[in-house]
């Protein structure tokens, strides 16, 4: 029995781990990406395979990294160090760490571009700037909103700034404070949107085509694409859930946190869909209209509608504080690091950390104005943060701490962590050595396939 390190920080609350992890976990990516994409790939097929992957990959990995961040009581490199040497392997293994530290930091250049968009589209909807009478107007929008690098990264400048505040504050006074708030202050907001939803008029269409599984609509673009969002919705193989979970009491079930995190995380989703397309179907419009779903069809659905404005005011606070609840998270294993093996202070770890981000995020801002066309293989500097993060570091970050877990640690190591009976722990033990292994080597396969052509 080895003695076990004492953990830098604890959840001040019960609910604070659920209440953080959730908050990471609901964020751009469901209320943003997972109405667009379901537009995209046809409704119910792809939310049914996307239910699938979550199960399958997600929840299994999930418990992986909150083992590794309890277990070994650090940020991702110290605390996948700390667990492999229990074991007596190799500390190699912690460049897993390494590549998931770098991914949190990658993804939040992009995100708060994105969260960016949320926060100017806000001040849009108080200002009354979001005044079109068609899908194109809206669209001018949209572009005259990104055209101007001072305007857009004005924006994203500020999503950066509150993000490097609310971390460098700590971990029960910064991100704990903030989540218990933000996270019953946006079920309230959405649920407010789907009570209205519901008597648009669009509400049963809505509930046909996010519910209504045509199996034959499924493409296999379809179901890569839903392994990949899984990944990136439940924040993992990013630091981020790993990081929470060093933070996360003994006496708390790892299992049980996971689903409740991993069920919460599905739900938003799905609450999105049936506040958003009705609205969309109500007015006519189409479904697949890509990532702009929410700049321009949905603004211009509310402009038709009774307390359009209002709604939109309300969808765009929403919006804004799912993504700083997970923005703090993507950056928490990088300030954390700095913090416990540096000995550099939260405030100053922060500032650092978010200079460097500011750098990088101007220059994947910049991808939607003067940098537009610097690009490499087609894709902006902005598409490959979002690409290598999503398609490759992850899937890789994930498939890599799946193996150690389940192949080269002392299977004492998980069975005592997790705490699960035998018949639970041999189930989870097969879905990590054999199950999400194989889901995400079909999702190299897909990457590949698009690289050859
Ligand atoms: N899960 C977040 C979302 O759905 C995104 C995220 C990815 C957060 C990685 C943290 C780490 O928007
Ligand atoms: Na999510």
């Amino acid at each position: 029995m080895t003695t076990r390190k004492k953990p830098n920080n604890l959840w001040v609350s019960r609910w604070g781990f659920i209440l953080a992890a959730t908050g990471s976990a609901v964020g751009l990516g469901n209320i943003w990406k997972f109405p667009y994409m379901t537009g995209e790939y046809g409704g119910g097929a792809f939310v049914l395979v996307y239910l699938v992957c979550i199960l399958a990959i997600g929840i299994p990995i999930m418990m992986v990294e909150i083992g590794y961040g309890r277990r070994g009581r650090g940020s991702p490199i110290d605390a996948i160090r700390r667990v492999v040497k229990e074991s007596g392997r190799s500390s190699g293994w912690s460049v897993l760490g390494w590549m998931a530290m770098l991914c949190g930091f990658m993804i939040l250049s992009f995100y708060v571009v994105v969260a960016g968009w949320s926060v100017s589209y806000l001040w849009k909807a108080i200002s009354g700037g979001l005044n079109a009478d068609s899908v194109d107007g809206m669209a001018a929008i949209f572009g005259a909103n990104n055209a101007s690098p001072l305007n857009l990264g004005f924006w994203s400048t500020l999503v950066t700034v509150t993000t490097m505040l609310i971390v460098g504050k700590g971990v029960q006074d910064g991100i704990e404070r903030n989540v218990r708030w933000m996270m019953p202050g946006m079920v309230i907001m959405l649920a407010i949107m789907i009570v209205y939803a519901m008597f648009s008029g669009g509400f049963g269409q809505a509930l046909d085509f996010l519910f209504g599984f045509e199996l034959g609509k499924l493409s296999s673009a379809g179901l890569l694409a839903a392994m990949g969002h899984a990944f990136f919705t439940l924040s993992l193989a990013s630091g981020a859930i790993l990081t929470y979970g060093s933070y996360l009491p003994d006496e708390s079930s790892i299992a049980r946190t996971t689903f409740t995190v991993a069920i919460c995380d599905t739900l938003v989703a799905l609450m999105a869909g049936l506040a958003i397309f009705p609205v969309i179907f109500a007015n006519g419009m189409d479904p697949a209209s890509g990532p702009g779903l929410i700049f321009m069809s949905l603004p211009l659905a509310f402009q038709q509608m009774p307390f359009g404005t209002l709604l939109e005011i309300i969808f765009f606070v929403m919006l804004t504080m799912a993504a700083l609840t997970s923005a703090i998270s993507m950056i928490e294993a990088t300030v954390a690091w700095l913090n416990e093996s540096k000995g550099i202070s939260r405030t100053k770890a922060a500032w650092g950390t978010g200079i460097v981000l500011w750098i990088v995020s101007t220059l994947a801002m910049l991808s939607f104005n003067v940098g537009a066309d610097w690009t490499l293989a087609g894709k902006t500097f902005f598409d490959w943060l979002d690409y290598l993060t999503s398609r490759w570091m992850m899937p890789l970050g994930g498939l890599g701490m799946a193996l150690l877990a389940g192949f080269v640690l002392r299977n004492e190591v998980f069975k005592a962590e997790l705490g699960l009976n035998n018949t639970h722990y041999a189930l989870w033990l097969f879905m990590i050595r054999y199950v999400s292994p194989l889901g995400i080597v079909l999702i190299f396969i897909d990457a590949l396939g698009i690289m050859t052509l």
